[in-house]
C-alpha cells in the first residue's frame, strides 16, 4: 500500500474515532440536561397544583379534585394526573391515565410509606414516563391525599436519538474535512518537494541530471535536503573521479591530486597513522596587534606535507617557534589543526635559547648546511654545537617514541639536515617502526662530506632509516659514497641499499615539486600581462618595458650577487635595454642570527646600489631589491608577468622557485633562466641553463631570453608545465609514502612479554 493510502486511512481512523468519542459525551451530556428539567419541570408544577388541590380534598369535594385533574388531561408532555388517599389509592385520576396505572409505580409506593415527595423515571405500558408523588397535607400534620403527576418522557429518547444522528453527520462531515485538508497539506508541503528530490536524484543517478533543482531550504525537510544534497555532491565528485582514472588509465597518464594521494595514502596504511617530524611548525601562533594570531610559515616542506597529514588522521612534530605557542597549547605540547578544520596533531618541541643557538644556527646552518652545498663558505664545527644537535636530535626521537606508543608498526617522515640522528634512536627502540628520512639539500662528494668531525656519527645516525630520500640520483650516489668510505657496511648498487649491522637502508631519489593551480582559480584575477607589470613596476617607483624576477632567501648558496653581475654585463653588453629592463629580486632575510647571513646581506644591498649606480636614470633603474618577507599571493603576480625568472644558485638540492614561476604561467609564456648546479635543472631542461659562476654566459642568456620569440617561449613553457604538472608534489609525497609503506619490518614484541621469563613465553605460545 502506498505510503500517503496508509497515511489517509490511520488519519480518518484516528479523527471519526476522536469524534465519535467527543459526540457521545456531548449526547449523554444532552439526555441528562433533558432529564432535569422534566424533573424541576415537574415538581413546579406538582408545587402549583398542590395548591388548588388541598383544599378540595380537605372539604371532600371529589368532584372538584377530578375536574381538577381533567383540566391537564390534554396538557402536552403531561401522560396523567391522580390524587390519591394517603394509602395509594385513586380518588381522582384523569381517565387517559386510568387504564394505563395497573399498579402502584415506586415512587408512590416510597409517598406512602415514608410521606415525602419521591420522583422517578419508569415505564407505563412500554412507555417512558416520570412520575412525581408529592403527598399533601393541607395545614395539618397528617397526610390527607397524594398528588401524582405523570409526564411522558418518550420526547428524551427522541431527542436523544435525534442529536444522536445530528452528532454523527458532523463526525463524517468533520472528519472528511480535516483528513482533506491534512493530507492536501502533506501532498503541497512534503509530496512535491518528495517528487521533485526523486526525480532529480534519479536523473543523477542515470547521468542526466543537469543542475540541482531547487529544494526545500527551510522546516522540516531542510535536514534531509542538506543531506541529499551532500551525497548528491559526493555521487558527482565520485564520479567525476571515477571518470577521470577511466580517462588517466586510457591516456596512461599518471595525475597526482590531494584528492589521489589522500586515498592513495589511506590505502597504504590502511588506517594506520603518519608521523611527521620536522624542525619548522606547519602552525605558528604570534602575539600581533588583534591578540594571538595563527601563521602558516611560508615553507615548502608545510605545502608537501599539510596534505598528507590532513588525510590519515597523523601526528606532526615540530620546533615550537612562535611567541605565543605555549598559550595554543591544550595539554602542554600539542594542538588539533588547521585551526578552522581540526584533521591532524601538532605536536610542539620546545628547545632552550641555548640548544636553538647549538643546534639549529650552529650545527644545523653553520656546520651541515655550508658542508652540504658548494657554495665556498665554510662549515663551522663547534664541539658544544654538535653536543646541542645531539641532545636535540634525542629530545625529538623522545617526543616521537611518546606519540608512536600505542603504534604497531607507525610509518615515520623524518624531514632534513636538522634531524641526522633522530632515525637511529627510534629504531633501536622502535625496530617495528617504518622510517624515511628526506634529505631536502644536496648531499656533497665524500672528499667535501669527510671534513666533517662526526661524518660517522651522521651516516650511522642516517643509516637507521628503512628509507633515505634525496631529490637527484647525484645526491644518491654522493652518500653511498660517503658511507663507502666511512663505514664497515654492504652496499648494493645496483638495487641502491645499504646494509649495516643486519639493517637494510634503501636509498632513493623523490624530487620534491609544487602543486600547480586549476586554471580557472589562476586566470580568475589575471589582467592582461604587460598591464599588470607596468602596474607592479609603477607600485615600485620604476618606469620599464621589461621584467626580471628573482625570489629568494637571502642566502650565500642562491647566487644573487652573480646575478646581478649577470645583469650587469647584459646592460653593458646590451645598452638599448638599459632604461628598458628592470630586474625585481625578491630577497627575505634568514638566519640572520648568524654572522655570514648578516655580512651576506649588506654585500648584496652594496651589489645592487653599486649597479644601480653605475646606470640608473630617471625613474628608471637596473635592479628593485625588496628584503622583506613576500607571501605565495604577493609573489604570484611577478611570476606571471615577468619576461624572465632568474635562478641562479650556486648549489641547491631541488629549487622550488623555478617549478613555482613554471607553475604559474598559465599563458605558456615567460622563460625561466636556471642554474645547473640545481636540482631542477635535471628536470626542466627546457629553461635556459646556465653556470652561475660564467658572468658572460649568464648575460648572453638574459638576452637570448628577452629577445626569445613567443613561439620558442610558448614551446619551452608548454613541455616545463607538463613536467611540473605531472611531477607535482603530490606525486613526491606519494611515491616516498608508497615506498616506506611497501617495507616489511619485524613485529613488535611487547614489553610485558619481552621481560617473561623464555619457560612462560613459550607456555603461552602453546596455549
Ligand atoms: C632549506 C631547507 C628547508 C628549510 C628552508 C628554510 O630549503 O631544506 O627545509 O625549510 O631551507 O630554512 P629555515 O632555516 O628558515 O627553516
Amino acid at each position: 500500500m502506498r505510503l500517503t493510502s496508509r497515511l489517509s486511512l490511520s488519519l480518518i481512523a484516528s479523527v471519526a474515532l476522536v469524534s465519535v468519542a467527543f459526540a457521545y459525551f456531548q449526547t449523554r451530556s444532552n439526555r441528562r440536561g433533558l432529564k432535569r428539567e422534566l424533573e424541576r419541570h415537574a415538581l413546579v408544577l406538582a408545587e402549583s397544583l398542590s395548591k388548588s388541590a388541598q383544599p378540595a380534598l380537605q372539604s371532600g369535594s371529589y368532584r372538584e379534585l377530578q375536574r381538577l385533574v381533567d383540566q391537564f388531561q390534554n396538557q402536552e408532555q403531561i401522560a396523567g394526573v391522580a390524587v390519591l388517599t394517603p394509602a395509594g389509592e385513586p380518588l381522582a385520576i384523569s381517565s387517559r391515565l386510568a387504564p394505563r396505572l395497573d399498579r402502584q409505580p415506586e415512587p408512590v409506593r416510597q409517598a406512602v410509606d415514608d410521606g415525602l415527595t419521591h420522583a422517578g423515571f419508569l415505564t407505563l405500558s412500554g412507555d417512558p414516563v416520570h412520575v412525581i408523588a408529592m403527598p399533601l397535607r393541607g395545614g395539618v400534620p397528617s397526610v390527607v391525599g397524594i398528588l401524582t403527576i405523570f409526564h411522558d418522557a418518550a420526547y428524551i429518547d427522541r431527542q436523544t436519538a435525534a442529536s444522536w444522528r445530528h452528532e454523527l453527520i458532523g463526525v463524517g462531515v468533520q472528519t472528511f474535512v480535516i483528513a482533506l485538508i491534512t493530507l492536501l497539506t502533506i501532498r503541497v508541503s512534503f509530496g512535491r518537494p518528495l517528487k521533485r528530490t526523486t526525480e532529480w536524484l534519479r536523473a543523477l543517478r542515470s547521468g542526466t541530471a543537469a543542475s540541482t533543482p531547487e529544494l526545500e531550504q527551510h522546516g522540516e525537510l531542510e535536514p534531509l535536503t542538506q543531506e541529499v544534497s551532500r551525497l548528491a555532491s559526493s555521487l558527482v565528485a565520485a564520479r567525476a573521479a571515477a571518470e577521470l582514472e577511466a580517462h588517466l588509465r586510457e591516456s596512461a597518464e599518471s595525475n597526482w591530486t590531494a584528492d589521489r594521494l589522500r586515498v592513495f595514502v589511506r590505502g597504504r596504511l590502511g588506517g594506520d597513522h603518519l608521523f611527521a617530524v620536522s624542525n619548522r611548525e606547519p602552525y605558528e601562533h604570534v602575539y600581533g596587534d588583534h591578540g594571538i594570531e595563527c601563521r602558516v610559515p611560508a615553507s615548502g616542506l608545510v605545502t608537501a606535507l599539510e596534505p598528507v597529514l590532513c588525510a590519515c588522521e597523523g601526528t606532526w612534530i615540530a620546533q615550537a617557534t612562535g611567541n605565543a605557542d605555549k598559550e595554543a597549547v591544550t595539554d602542554g605540547c600539542r594542538l588539533r589543526v588547521p585551526p578552522e578544520h581540526h584533521q591532524y596533531t601538532l605536536r610542539r618541541v620546545w628547545l632552550t635559547p641555548e640548544e636553538e643557538q647549538g643546534f639549529y644556527l650552529g650545527f644545523a646552518n653553520e656546520g651541515l648546511w655550508p658542508l652540504s652545498h658548494i657554495a665556498h663558505t665554510r662549515p663551522i664545527f663547534r664541539a658544544s654545537d654538535w653536543e646541542a644537535y645531539k641532545t636535540v636530535n634525542q629530545r625529538f626521537a623522545e617526543a616521537t617514541l611518546e606519540e608512536i606508543e600505542d603504534e604497531e608498526s607507525p610509518v615515520i617522515l623524518a624531514q632534513d639536515y636538522h634531524f641526522a640522528l633522530l632515525p637511529r634512536i627510534i629504531k633501536q627502540r622502535r625496530p617495528d617502526a617504518r622510517l624515511a628520512i628526506f634529505w631536502h639539500i644536496p648531499w656533497p662528494n665524500p672528499e667535501a662530506f669527510g671534513i666533517c668531525p662526526w661524518q660517522r656519527e651522521l651516516l650511522d645516525g642516517l643509516l637507521g632509516a628503512d628509507l633515505i630520500g634525496f631529490h637527484i640520483q647525484a645526491h644518491c650516489n654522493n652518500f653511498l659514497d660517503s658511507v663507502d668510505r666511512s663505514l664497515e657496511c654492504r652496499i648494493d648498487r645496483e638495487y641502491f641499499r645499504v646494509t649495516k649491522d643486519g639493517h637494510r637502508t634503501q636509498v632513493q631519489p623523490f624530487p620534491i615539486s609544487v602543486a600547480v593551480d586549476a586554471p580557472e582559480t589562476a586566470r580568475a584575477s589575471f589582467e592582461l600581462p604587460h598591464l599588470e607589470r607596468a602596474r607592479l613596476l609603477a607600485k615600485l617607483g620604476v618606469r620599464a618595458t621589461y621584467m626580471g624576477i628573482g625570489v629568494d632567501r637571502i642566502d650565500y648558496t642562491k647566487g644573487i650577487p652573480e646575478r646581478f653581475r649577470g645583469i650587469e654585463r647584459f646592460l653593458e653588453a646590451c645598452p638599448a635595454y638599459r632604461n628598458e629592463f628592470t630586474f625585481v629580486q625578491i630577497g627575505s632575510p634568514s638566519r640572520t642570527s648568524i654572522p655570514r647571513y648578516q655580512n651576506f646581506v649588506h654585500e648584496v644591498i652594496e651589489e645592487a646600489e653599486r649597479i644601480n649606480r653605475r646606470f640608473q636614470s630617471g625613474n628608471w633603474k637596473p635592479i628593485v631589491l625588496l628584503t622583506r618577507q613576500h607571501s605565495h599571493e604577493e609573489i604570484l603576480p611577478y611570476y606571471r608577468t615577468a619576461d624572465v625568472c632568474m635562478v641562479t644558485s650556486l648549489h641547491d638540492g631541488m629549487n622550488l622557485v623555478a617549478k613555482e614561476f613554471v607553475a604559474a604561467r598559465h599563458d605558456d609564456q615567460g622563460v625561466l633562466l636556471l642554474s645547473r648546479f640545481t636540482g631542477a635543472s635535471h628536470e626542466l631542461a627546457d629553461a635556459l641553463i646556465v653556470n652561475p659562476y660564467d658572468t658572460e654566459e649568464v648575460a648572453q642568456a638574459l638576452h637570448r631570453a628577452l629577445e626569445m620569440s613567443p613561439e620558442e617561449r610558448g614551446i619551452r613553457m608548454q613541455r616545463m608545465r607538463a613536467i611540473v604538472k605531472e611531477r607535482n608534489i603530490y606525486r613526491w609525497a606519494g611515491n616516498l609514502i608508497g615506498e616506506l609503506c611497501a617495507i616489511r619490518t619485524p613485529k613488535r614484541i611487547p614489553a610485558a612479554i619481552e621481560s617473561k621469563p623464555l619457560l612462560v613465553r613459550s607456555a603461552a605460545k602453546k596455549s
